[in-house]
């Protein structure tokens, strides 16, 4: 089973040719309003390309707490989601400019209460030879408790330190695969490059993931040193390609699949995503993935 704990959001999103000056009031060209939230997008993508997938996560008692688990639900991910009263669903305001490139403001709403009642859950549930994955939208504490017992107990943790916080470096040592980009590197260890990777070895690393979007993967860990291309397309939105990279990752983990055909496997997902509109939404299913993976090379 590959279980995501993690944030679930409203993403409300505009589209112009470029992202506006400070000051400036620019016209857009589109809107969509769809969910989001780096924990659903995985839990979604990992579904999607295959993988048998719970959500654990919380939305608030307003209208966007429906809306958003329409999209878990019809994608079949099993769900442990509680609905908080007096308390709004996590919300996110992204800009994507021509380049399909966006700026991302979060505000957590009801994934700041994710806490000891998920741990507790995840504690009796998860088992050795699961999959366990977070990310950077809720409480730190709660991601060091769940990530040390999954890990301790054999399951895999794969961990997407988005959006970085000084917090989050406890939860490395616990972490099978750590998925940052450059610029969580940097941000989260204050080096770029090779310094960046050592430094986040000093920190408990074991396995390295460094998503570069259109220039590709690297990854640094137990089976040595490679880098993979990224396949060529053309974007339009990057909203959540990471996510869908993560999320097929794990699918793919899940199957056993060695590790450098799940990277690849993952990067299909991702160059899809991105040649569509929203962030999970966006996520191919299984038969797209593999249909890509067979008309396209790198
Ligand atoms: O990774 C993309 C996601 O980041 C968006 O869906 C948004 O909700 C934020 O969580």
């Amino acid at each position: 089973m590959i279980y995501v704990l993690g944030s679930i959001n409203a993403d409300m999103v505009v589209y112009s040719d470029r992202f506006p000056e400070v000051g400036e009031t620019l016209v857009g060209s589109d809107f969509l309003l769809n969910q989001g939230g780096k924990g659903a997008n995985q839990a979604i993508a990992a579904q999607k390309a295959g993988g048998g997938t719970e959500f654990i996560g919380r939305v608030g008692d307003d209208y966007f707490g429906e809306f958003v688990l329409k999209n878990l639900k019809d994608a079949g991910v099993s769900l442990r989601v509680k609905r908080d009263k007096g308390t709004f669903t996590g919300i996110a305001l992204i800009n994507v400019n021509g380049k399909g490139e966006n700026k991302i403001i979060i505000i957590h709403g009801a994934n700041g209460n994710v806490g000891d009642e998920e741990i507790n859950y995840l504690e009796s549930h998860v088992k050795s030879g699961d999959i366990f994955m977070i990310q950077g939208e809720i409480d730190p504490r709660v991601l060091e408790k769940s990530a040390k017992n999954a890990f301790e107990k054999g399951a895999i943790v794969i961990f997407d330190p988005a959006p970085v916080s000084e917090e989050l470096k406890s939860v490395i040592k616990y972490s099978t695969f750590v998925t940052p980009n450059e610029v969580e590197i940097r941000s989260l260890t204050g080096f770029s490059g090779k310094e960046g990777i050592e430094s986040l070895f000093s920190l408990g690393a074991k396995n390295v993931i460094v998503k570069k979007g259109e220039k590709g993967v690297c990854y640094y860990g137990e089976k040595g040193e490679f880098v993979l291309p990224a396949f060529k397309v053309k974007s339009v939105d990057t909203t959540g390609a990471g996510d869908t990279f993560n999320g097929a990752f794990a699918a793919a983990i899940s199957e056993n699949f060695p590790l450098k055909e799940a990277l690849i496997f993952a990067e299909a997902a991702a160059a899809i995503s991105v040649t569509r509109n929203g962030a999970s939404i966006s996520a191919p299913k299984r038969s797209e993935i593999e249909a890509f993976l067979n008309s396209h090379s790198f």
